[in-house]
C-alpha cells in the first residue's frame, strides 16, 4: 500500500540516498557530541552477522571518535601515517615482478605516494572528527563487510544531518598495529576496523550520477 505516510518517507530516503557524498573538505568548527553520537546511534541499528558473532558475551561492535587536536589524535596520525609507508614499500616490491600488479595497482601506489609527499592523511587530523569502528573477528570472517554496513548507515545518517562524511579504508590496515590498537584498547588481531571523518562540509556537492538501473541490470524473469 503507497498511502501519504509512505510516499513521503520515501521521498525523503530518496533525497538522503542522492545527497549522500564523499566529503573531502571540512570546515574546522566541530559539530555538537549530540550529532556524533546520533550518528553513532545509527552504526548500531546496522545489521551484523549474528551467526559469525553470536557466541561473543562482550559487545562486538565499538566507536572511537577521535577528536581533531586530541593527544590521541596527535598519536594515532604518525602511526597511520607509518603505515601508508610500509603499504607503499610492499605494494612497489610487489609490483616489480608482476606486472598485471604494476597496471592494476598503479592509481593506488600513485594515491600512496601523494599521501607521503604531503606528509597529511586526507581525513585524520584534517576533519573535526576521525572515527575508527571496531569489529570482533568471527568466524566466518564477515567483519568487513558488517563494517561497511555500520558505515553506510553512519553515511546516510551524517547526511540527514547536513554534516560532510569520508570514508578512511586506511583505516582497516591498522587492525594488527600493535601500537594504533593500544591506543584503542582493543588486543591486536581480535579486531577489524574502519574509519572515517566527520565534519560540516566545506563545499556544497551536487547528487551522485549513476548510470539508469536498466543499463546495468539484467532481469531473468
Ligand atoms: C570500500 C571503499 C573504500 C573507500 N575508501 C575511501 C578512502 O579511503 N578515502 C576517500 O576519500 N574515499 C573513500 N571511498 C569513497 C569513494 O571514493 C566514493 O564513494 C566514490 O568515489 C563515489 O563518490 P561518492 O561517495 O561521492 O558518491 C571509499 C569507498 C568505498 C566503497
Amino acid at each position: 500500500m503507497c498511502d501519504d505516510i509512505s510516499v513521503q518517507k520515501n521521498v525523503y530516503l530518496d533525497q538522503i540516498l542522492a545527497e549522500r557524498r564523499s566529503h573531502r573538505r571540512f570546515r574546522p568548527e566541530f559539530c555538537g557530541e549530540d550529532e556524533i553520537r546520533r550518528i553513532l546511534h545509527a552504526g548500531l541499528l546496522a545489521p551484523f552477522a549474528a551467526a559469525a558473532v553470536g557466541n561473543s558475551h562482550d559487545y562486538f561492535r565499538r566507536f572511537f571518535v577521535v577528536r581533531k587536536g586530541s593527544e590521541s589524535m596527535n598519536a594515532a596520525t604518525p602511526l597511520v601515517m607509518r603505515q601508508v609507508e610500509k603499504m607503499s614499500a610492499v605494494l612497489e616490491d610487489a609490483m616489480q615482478n608482476d606486472p598485471a600488479l604494476r597496471v592494476k595497482a598503479a592509481g593506488f601506489v600513485r594515491r600512496l605516494s601523494m599521501i607521503q609527499s604531503a606528509g597529511v592523511i586526507p581525513g585524520v587530523g584534517t576533519a573535526p572528527y576521525y572515527i575508527v569502528v571496531a569489529e570482533r573477528r568471527g568466524y566466518p570472517p564477515v567483519e568487513l563487510q558488517s563494517l561497511a554496513h555500520c558505515l553506510e548507515n553512519m553515511w546516510l545518517k551524517a547526511t540527514a544531518l547536513g554534516l560532510g562524511f569520508q570514508l578512511i579504508s586506511v583505516t582497516s590496515q591498522m587492525s594488527r598495529d600493535p601500537a594504533f590498537c593500544a591506543l584503542l584498547g582493543l588486543a591486536p588481531g581480535e579486531w577489524e576496523l574502519m574509519g572515517c571523518a566527520v565534519g560540516y562540509p566545506a563545499d556544497e556537492l551536487s547528487p551522485s550520477i549513476r548510470p539508469p538501473v536498466e543499463d546495468v541490470t539484467v532481469w531473468f524473469v
